[in-house]
């Protein structure tokens, strides 16, 4: 295997078998979950040697397995950058080294876009603005102002950056919609519950929460229960993933909408590293393919629902 066939690239051995170097963001949420076994699962079925690493949603982590990648000569870099700045310097590495890289899931803000070959991933302004334009739809019929707390993932990461700001656009057409309280809830559960708590007690009028993923909307739900709230009823709430825990509090009437970000990217990405390491163009940007759901629609989607 190698890139371009240059002799100075690739994983210095000639079996023919690509080898991939895989920097994950961490196991923060259920959606991470379900990506890293899509990510595994369609690396063996591609037949492509697969080294992964954890980085716990440390961006100096993910920096260090990206230069022990280079230094062992995979023939492809692929990673979900936790935040959005500060990659510059180890992408010119990976250039030097003549070792293509794809981002996958998160985007980075390098000016220098020759740094990577192609970005696979959601269009995360247009989740925000799905989950924004649901609740100027649910909010006609509202008399009183509506008071919406934000949690947001992990600050400086594309996906909390964009939700916040698609979400901010679309609630602009119904001046009723206020954002009282807006906070990192860094995209875990134990998190959302303990933000959730604290801003309970600090904003009383609150009657909706926006959760930039389930996984902080369901430890919101504890603390909404455990302040003798109803989630869904005296607190609306709208979040993003549809994990399966996410879409059963949906159809439970726990949660009251959710806009879907699909973590199933491994088949499209092995694809992907077979023609960037063959050396083909690839389109520089790649979308997910995704909806939303209403608790009716996550009833009928759930027997089906794979992760
Ligand atoms: O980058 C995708 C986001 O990261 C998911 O929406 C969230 O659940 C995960 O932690």
């Amino acid at each position: 295997a190698g890139c371009g066939g240059d002799s100075g690239s690739g994983s210095g051995n000639d079996d023919g078998k690509i080898t991939m170097g895989f920097a994950q963001v961490g196991a923060e949420s259920g959606w991470r979950t379900a990506n890293t076994k899509s990510i595994q699962e369609s690396a063996k079925a591609a037949g492509i040697e697969l080294k992964f690493s954890d980085a716990q949603q440390k961006q100096e982590n993910q920096i260090k397995a990206i230069r022990s990648y280079i230094a062992q000569k995979v023939d492809v870099i692929a990673f979900s950058p936790v935040i959005e700045s500060g990659w510059d310097q180890v992408l010119k590495e990976a250039k030097d080294a003549e070792i293509p890289v794809i981002l996958t899931d998160r985007a980075v803000d390098s000016k220098d876009t020759s740094l990577y070959e192609t970005f696979i991933g959601s269009d995360f302004v247009l989740e925000g603005k799905k989950a924004g334009e649901w609740l100027v739809e649910d909010s006609k019929a509202a008399k009183g102002p509506v008071n919406v707390i934000q949690l947001e993932g992990t600050t400086g990461a594309a996906p909390a950056n964009d939700r916040k700001s698609g979400f901010a656009d679309a609630i602009k057409a119904d001046p009723k919609i206020k954002v009282v309280a807006s906070q990192d809830g860094d995209f875990t559960r134990a998190k959302g519950k303990e933000v959730m708590e604290a801003l309970l007690k600090a904003h009383p009028e609150a009657n909706v929460l926006y959760a930039h993923n389930d996984d902080m909307g369901l430890g919101a739900i504890e603390a909404i229960e455990a302040a003798g709230k109803k989630p869904g009823v005296d607190i609306k709430i709208v979040t993003v993933d549809a994990v399966k825990d996410g879409m059963t509090a949906l159809s439970e009437g726990k949660i009251n909408f959710i806009v879907e970000c699909s973590p199933l990217l491994g088949p499209q990405l092995m694809d992907l590293a077979k023609q960037v390491v063959d050396g083909k163009k690839v389109e520089k940007r790649i979308l997910t393919e995704e909806t939303t759901f209403t608790q009716e629609q996550a009833k009928a989607a759930l027997p089906d629902r794979k992760y």
